[in-house]
């Protein structure tokens, strides 16, 4: 089965990300979805789970693919966790999602689902190679969060919108590595060992939590930042998403972020799982030298990797969300 399938982009999301395509769930994972929100009411709540992967990605929700006694719907959702494992991103490692609270899918309904497909997802992929993290809360006057990568053990992330202001405020925003890099090396403040090692913490999924080390390159105290944020923010790509749209992206080609919301930010704003996939793995060393040559540098440079990082007071809200 297809997890998802092609549809229409929504009409307040048109002429952004123009060139990414739109789905929805597909015809029968909307009728596993829809069938497995009308199952939850006697299904126990997903429990957290603290597992010591870093700083910033420790918790994860978990909810056991056996919690569901109807073995026709848990060999379907084991089916929809399969889809998603093996389906391989469009070559842009972007697809923008609609319609996925359809059915009673929202809310606690796709809370259970995501901590479900996690537990699923993880059996899949290997130990802690899923991951579903809450989401922190932020004053709605603080709640911008700059373009950044999330850097998970596993680098196809899944955002499902819920609680977001009627206003379009918060509204997501894109910017590619490859963009990224580009305007980085235009700018020509950066020193190269630091853009060989932005390249490197992008690509880096050896396990250890690379977050705060991306952001402070990007949004430290460093010479380049003003001018390299300054760049960041005309050229990110807003696009604004509605209660059950979302997208799942390649973490390592898109970073994200959000603007400033004129409410709070509550913890059901998005739902997040990261997840490996049977094909990740495909094509890093063509994304290596796309980013590289990007960054204005050589393949083979010389060993070493420049600054080292401060951890400062990058990630004012504690964690990766946006
Ligand atoms: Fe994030």
């Amino acid at each position: 089965m297809d997890a998802f399938a092609p549809t229409q982009a929504p009409a307040h999301a048109r002429g952004a990300l123009a060139d990414a395509p739109w789905c929805t769930w597909s015809n029968e994972a909307r009728d596993l979805v829809t069938a497995f929100a009308k199952a939850i009411g006697g299904m126990a709540e997903p429990a957290l789970l603290t597992r010591p992967v870093g700083p910033n990605h420790d918790v994860t929700y978990s909810l056991p693919v056996d919690t569901v006694t109807d073995p026709a719907l848990r060999e379907g959702l084991l089916a929809l966790a399969e889809a998603l494992y093996h389906r391989p991103l469009p070559e842009g490692g972007i697809l923008l999602l609609s319609g996925l609270s359809g059915g009673g899918a929202g809310g606690r309904a796709m809370h259970s689902l995501l901590a479900l497909l996690r537990d699923a997802l993880s059996a899949l992929g290997g130990d802690g190679s899923a991951h579903y993290a809450p989401i922190a809360p932020a004053e709605g006057a603080r709640s911008a969060f700059p373009l950044h990568a999330d850097l998970f053990r596993s680098p196809n992330l899944l955002s499902v919108f819920d609680d977001v202001p009627a206003d379009d405020s918060g509204t997501p925003v894109f910017l590619s590595t490859t963009r990224l890099l580009t305007l980085i090396h235009d700018q020509g403040s950066m020193p190269e060992a630091t853009r060989r090692r932005i390249v490197d913490l992008l690509l880096d999924r050896s396990g250890d939590d690379r977050y705060d080390d991306l952001f402070d390159l990007l949004h430290g105290t460093h010479p380049w930042t003003y001018a390299i944020e300054k760049r960041m923010h005309a050229a990110r790509i807003a696009l604004r998403l509605r209660p059950g749209e979302g997208y799942l992206v390649d973490d390592r080609r898109w970073l994200h972020g959000r603007e400033p919301q004129t409410s709070d930010v509550t913890s059901d704003r998005v739902r997040r799982l990261t997840f490996a996939s049977a094909t990740m793995n495909e094509g890093v060393d063509a994304l290596r030298r796309e980013l590289l040559a990007a960054a204005g540098l050589p393949e083979a440079a010389l060993p070493g990797h420049g600054v080292e990082p401060h951890r400062g007071p990058s990630d004012p809200q504690g964690d990766s969300s946006a």
